[in-house]
């Protein structure tokens, strides 16, 4: 297995791309257009300098592993050689199962298709596809070149073999996988976004403020950020998508999201990536400020 295709260059899209290159793959990185491809390569050359500057790679492996890393605007090209293709595109159902329809008919007959879904059921993307043996989930977690753990998903039609493949290759980028059954929110959201919801519900409740409840499970459970700076870092957006998906699946109003959540979506307050949730931020700033709507 050499050939890997990235669909998405988003956050988790580019770091998927930036460890598989890192450990020695062939990759083709590809996206609708040719701005988020080049802002996503120049990103991900900004994260091996990090890796430069500490020491963990050379000049050289940097030099190497960007040399791996092909982009493509087109996804019939981009999977053509594919081995495994890992997905990484919009949290979006229709956008989903679209891809994969495409994917089943561009790739080779063999190739696994994964993706890296944080709560869409594996089983379902599987069944539009005539390989859903093949099809896996390999949940990646953000940073991805940090964070130790791949969420291996396997769903109701997919196959041990190819389970023990895509674990295997999980290994192989220094990672530990971690094979888990489709059902919703598989274990890390089912476990993480309860919590998340429960600091918001805290919040909003009015039990304690922003940077309180942050320091609480900073200092008293050693998380290295709060569950609210955590839930501005990942996305209020996709926050509030993965509780419906817990919502829904199970039927439990235990996972009813927050109105509060629901609100600071509503109104375009997403986190990080909209410059303000619980939290406001500034470009190139890693000062951590409370949003002056909770002031
Ligand atoms: N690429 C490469 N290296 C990176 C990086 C990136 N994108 N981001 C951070 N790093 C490195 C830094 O270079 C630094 O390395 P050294 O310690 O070796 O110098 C290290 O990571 C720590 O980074 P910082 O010093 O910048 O900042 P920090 O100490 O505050 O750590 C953090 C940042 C790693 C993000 C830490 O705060 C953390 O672990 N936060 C929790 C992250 C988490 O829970 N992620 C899972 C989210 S859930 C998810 O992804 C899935 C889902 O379905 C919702």
């Amino acid at each position: 297995m050499n050939n890997i295709s990235v669909i998405g260059s988003g956050t988790m899209g580019n770091g998927i791309a930036h460890v598989f290159a890192q450990y020695g793959y062939k990759v083709s990185l590809i996206d609708i257009n040719q701005p988020a491809l080049d802002k996503a390569l120049a990103t991900i050359s900004k994260n091996f300098d990090r890796q430069v500057a500490k020491g963990s790679l050379t000049e050289e492996e940097k030099k190497a592993s960007l040399g791996r890393i092909q982009p493509f605007t087109s996804l019939k090209e981009g999977v053509q050689q594919a081995d495994l293709v890992i997905e990484a595109a919009t949290e979006n159902l229709q956008v989903k199962l679209d891809l994969f329809r495409q994917l089943d008919e561009f790739s080779p007959e063999n190739a696994i298709l994964a993706s890296n879904t944080s709560s869409i059921s594996i089983t379902k993307i599987g069944s539009v596809t005539k390989r859903p043996d093949k099809v896996i989930g390999m949940h990646f977690m953000n940073p991805v070149p940090v964070m130790k753990l791949v969420e291996v998903i396997k769903g109701y039609a997919t196959s041990q073999e190819i389970t023990d493949t895509v674990m295997e290759i999980s290994s192989k980028l220094g990672k530990t996988p971690v094979e888990v059954n489709d059902y919703p929110g598989f274990v890390a959201n089912r476990i993480l976004m309860p919590m998340i919801n429960e600091a918001i519900y805290t919040l909003f409740e009015g039990v304690a403020g922003i940077e309180e409840i942050d320091t609480v499970m900073k200092l008293g459970m050693a998380h290295p950020m709060g569950p609210l700076q955590l839930a501005d870092f990942i996305g209020l957006d996709v926050c509030l998508s993965i509780l419906r998906v817990l919502h829904d699946g199970f039927g439990n109003p235990k996972y009813a999201p927050c109105p509060l959540l629901v609100n600071m979506v509503e109104a375009g307050y997403k986190g990080v990536k909209t410059g303000e949730g619980f939290y406001e931020y500034t470009p190139g700033s890693k000062d951590l400020k409370v949003s002056r709507r909770f002031h």
